[in-house]
């Protein structure tokens, strides 16, 4: 989609969008002698103003036959989340009309330049869609939009689409695309491969670690998880220096199981497909470290993915196997399944061995648990520092990408102790989001700020929102994004 930003609507064929905030019909000015006619037909549809809703209607301008499109914004609405929903909401409802231009005229609203780029932002987003397996489309389903023009925002929204926007929009676009691809094209080594491409010419520098590199480190926690698939394990590191020399980066640490059947601990049939996007964590960590390559930020962050198979095979690892950890940590895998954290688990003792982090970011589809105590709205954010985690609900709340605090405590903690070995790799059932947190905080080291995002309700959605179509989010890579910004460029 090419995001486009004017002073005045272009001549030529187009569909036109005009907002209106709630029952205040100002903003139809901008259609001079249709404004009447325009205005009876939106009594009639009973249309309120309401952010999201749609009013389409096709218009004499000047002779020709125009689409009109009036998108309500809500009354008194305004700001970066109100401008993605009209931006979003007029290129879903265009998409595939048959139109290939869109002007959205803003004139009516008085918007700044971000709400503007906003806009863009939006409508750019809600227009990814993955379709290359799609061989039998027929022609009127096939999208048509190929350009929005925004039209009448304060002089400067070109550049800060292009500056801060654009790059967030190439950073989900590639999550999605790897949370979209089923397993058998994305596995470990693809992975890997697919990212090299698509951050080739960012500046991010790659470091990829197989097998043969993570036995000799003992990461036998992530590997143990690997080990009953044909498809070899991969560590993929990711530096990005915005800040120069000096000063401890802030690393990004993505749970990256490509394909997580459950292994011997085997799931079941009904929905398992949906276990693809296991890898939603390092997805975003891939995007989020695109974006922020793309838009030059200014701070130093490494992202590491984990990048497993989790399968049942002759040599898959056995429930009460105990195997030894890179940080030297014994765990006894009571079951298979709880293999997320076992992957991160090694990735965070690797690069804090490497990287000295003063902060880890996890992000992780790690538990079914999460779902139920939160749905799909939010994600679970669990932390050691009270600072830390205001901020990056502050950033969760300013990107959309929402998280909800969760608890961490030592009676939790105790429950995860092995008659065996260091710890058990679950607890009971109870608390299964909290104990898995704890399980991974044993890894983090002293001193370290830390945060963990379950992430399990929110990389896939069933149902369209205003800035995604049902399936792939990205959810993560703005949270991520926005807190680099708010925090690290400061
Ligand atoms: N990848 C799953 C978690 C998950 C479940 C993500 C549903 C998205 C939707 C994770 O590896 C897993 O299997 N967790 C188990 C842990 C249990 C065995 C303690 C779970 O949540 O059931
Ligand atoms: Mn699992
Ligand atoms: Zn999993």
């Amino acid at each position: 989609m090419q995001i486009r930003f004017a002073d005045a609507r272009p001549q030529g064929d187009h569909a036109l969008v005009v907002p209106v905030a709630g029952k205040d019909r100002s903003g139809l000015a901008v259609l001079d002698a249709a404004q009447q006619t325009v205005s009876t037909a939106l009594d009639r549809q009973r249309f309120e103003g309401e952010a999201s809703s749609v009013s389409e209607q096709f218009i004499d301008d000047n002779g020709s036959t125009r689409r009109l499109l009036v998108v309500g914004v809500g009354a008194g609405a305004s700001g970066g989340e109100t401008s993605e929903k009209l931006g979003g909401t007029a290129a879903a409802r265009l998409q595939t009309s048959g139109e290939k231009t869109a002007v959205i005229d803003l004139s009516g609203l008085g918007y700044d330049a971000d709400a503007a780029a906003r806009v863009g932002l939006g409508a750019a987003l809600r227009s990814w869609r993955y379709d290359r397996y799609r061989t039998k489309l027929k022609d009127n389903q096939k999208p048509t939009l190929d350009e929005i023009v925004v039209v009448g925002g304060d002089a400067g929204a070109a550049q800060r689409y292009d500056q801060r926007w654009a790059p967030v929009v190439e950073g989900v676009s590639l999550t999605r695309e790897l949370v979209t691809e089923p397993a058998n094209i994305i596995y470990p080594e693809t992975f890997v491969e697919r990212v090299r491409a698509a951050v080739d010419g960012t500046g991010l520098e790659i470091e990829v670690l197989d097998r043969t590199a993570m036995e000799k480190l003992g990461m036998g926690a992530l590997l143990g998880v690997a080990q009953g698939s044909v498809r070899e394990a991969r560590l993929m590191i990711l530096r990005w220096k915005g800040a120069g020399d000096g000063g401890q980066p802030t690393a990004f640490v993505g749970k990256g199981v490509t394909f997580d059947t459950g292994g011997i601990s085997i799931k079941q049939a009904a929905g398992m497909e949906a276990m693809k996007w296991d890898m939603g964590g390092a997805g975003a960590v891939v995007g989020a470290m695109k974006a922020l390559a793309l838009r030059k930020a200014k701070a130093n962050i490494v992202g590491i993915c984990g990048l497993v198979e989790n399968m049942p095979g002759g040599n898959a690892q056995r429930p009460g196997d105990v195997v030894t950890t890179m940080s030297g940590q014994t765990v006894e895998v009571i079951n298979t399944d709880a293999e997320g954290r076992l992957v991160l688990g090694d990735a965070i003792t690797y690069v804090q061995r490497n990287y000295k982090p003063a902060t880890i970011i996890d992000l992780a589809t790690l538990t079914g648990a999460i779902l139920i105590s939160l749905g799909h709205e939010w994600a679970g954010l669990f932390s050691n520092n009270d600072e830390l985690a205001a901020k990056l609900q502050v950033a969760g709340d300013q990107s959309g990408d929402k998280l909800w605090r969760m608890p961490l405590a030592e009676s939790f903690d105790r429950l995860i102790d092995s008659p065996i070995a260091d710890m058990k790799n679950v607890g009971p059932r109870e608390g299964g989001s909290i104990t898995a947190a704890q399980f991974i905080q044993r890894f983090v080291e002293n001193g370290v700020k830390w945060a963990h995002i379950d992430m399990a309700g929110k990389a896939w959605s069933d149902k369209a929102a205003s800035t995604y179509d049902k399936g792939a989010t990205g959810y993560g890579v703005r949270l991520l994004d926005q807190y680099v910004a708010d925090v690290l460029e400061r």
